[in-house]
């Protein structure tokens, strides 16, 4: 079953073609990030209309890179939150009409649940029960799955999401937007101890806060140089990566132990990060834990992943009306 997938939630145009929900025959991205990287972060009206002018013709260029006839499409996903209001219109819109044209199954998908999907398009469904760490440039959630698209939310952030902050001290350390991949890579030539950043480690037990740590960073650099002295940015960068996802891995591994599952799934464009893969990777296996981390390049927002988590549903019978709307805070349940 081939259904084609839309995605235009924030700042990329996705448009995809999968089979079965597991075998990518198109994947297409159009970033619009040097649209949004002179006003250092993502402005809604601008990402509306650049998905707009995209939208129609990376349908059809979908089609043909995948070598489907639009009959031979069986069902149409879409995101339908959360994101941005006007963004995620314009992908619906689009979505709704190829169903409606087609004459084809209408599926409405969340975001969230996408990302997790990622994993389904390397190596198929996920057994439950397992945690998911969820975290992107919106959202930093852990999650109890004891079932198929049954979610228990157990903690998530309690100010900035974990992508949000990378954006942020890249920039602070003039890095540019979006600033987290190239935080990473900056990281790489750094020392990890450097500074000894604090560990955002909450009274809740699964919630996450990075505004302290952000806080500290600034005051560190600030201090530095009042003393006459230029902090190394590869030190920062990696210094501060650390802490992030030490405490990321700390609480996931944790949450997998409390709730006695045996997997841990990833997912969101920060699971691109490569000490969070790495760290992980490490601790997961010390406890005996199954990871699942999607490949870098669908970790980061795609209409793959959106096309997978369709299909599952679909294929329990789950439709969505043409009358349902975009809902920016749609919530992951
Ligand atoms: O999932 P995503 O593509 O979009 C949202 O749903 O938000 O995530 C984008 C976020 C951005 O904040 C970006 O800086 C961050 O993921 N990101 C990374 C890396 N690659 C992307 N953060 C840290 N290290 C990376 N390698
Ligand atoms: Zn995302």
């Amino acid at each position: 079953m081939r259904v084609l997938g839309i995605e235009t939630s924030c700042d990329e145009t996705a448009v995809a073609i999968v089979e079965d929900g597991r075998r990518i025959l198109a994947n297409l991205i159009s970033s619009q990030a040097h649209l949004h990287a002179r006003f250092g972060g993502v402005v809604p009206e601008v990402a509306s209309r650049a998905h707009l002018e995209a939208i129609n013709p990376m349908i059809e260029l979908a089609l043909q890179e995948s070598e489907t006839a639009t009959s031979a499409i069986e069902a149409v996903a879409v995101t339908i939150g959360p994101g941005l209001v006007g963004a995620l219109l314009v992908g619906m819109a689009a979505a709704k009409a190829a169903a409606l044209a087609l004459d084809v199954p209408f599926i409405g998908v969340n975001h969230l649940e996408g990302h997790i999907f990622s994993n389904v398009l390397e190596a198929g469904p996920i057994e439950e029960p397992y945690v998911a760490f969820v975290v992107s440039g919106g959202h930093t959630m852990l999650v109890y799955v004891p079932e198929p698209h049954v979610y228990e939310v157990l903690g998530q952030t309690l100010d900035d999401a974990a992508g949000e902050a990378f954006d942020k001290v890249a920039r602070f350390i003039g890095l540019g937007f979006p600033g987290g991949p190239a935080l990473d890579r900056l990281a790489q030539k750094g020392d990890p101890d450097a500074i000894p950043f604090p560990r955002a480690v909450t009274e809740r037990g699964y919630d996450f806060s990075l505004s302290g740590l952000k806080t500290a960073v600034v005051r560190h650099m600030k201090a530095e140089r009042a003393h006459g002295r230029e902090p190394r940015p590869e030190d920062v960068a990696a210094s501060f990566q650390e802490a992030v996802v030490d405490v990321q891995v700390s609480k996931t591994v944790g949450a997998a132990l409390d709730k006695e599952v045996r997997t841990v799934v990833l997912g969101g464009g920060v699971v691109a990060n490569s000490r969070l893969r790495s760290l992980m990777a490490v601790r997961a296996k010390a406890s005996g834990l199954r990871l699942m981390i999607p490949p870098p390049e669908l970790c980061t927002d795609n209409a793959a992943m959106i096309a997978s988590a369709g299909y599952y549903r679909l294929a329990r019978g789950e439709r969505t009306g043409l009358d349902v709307g975009a809902d920016p805070s749609l919530p992951l349940a």
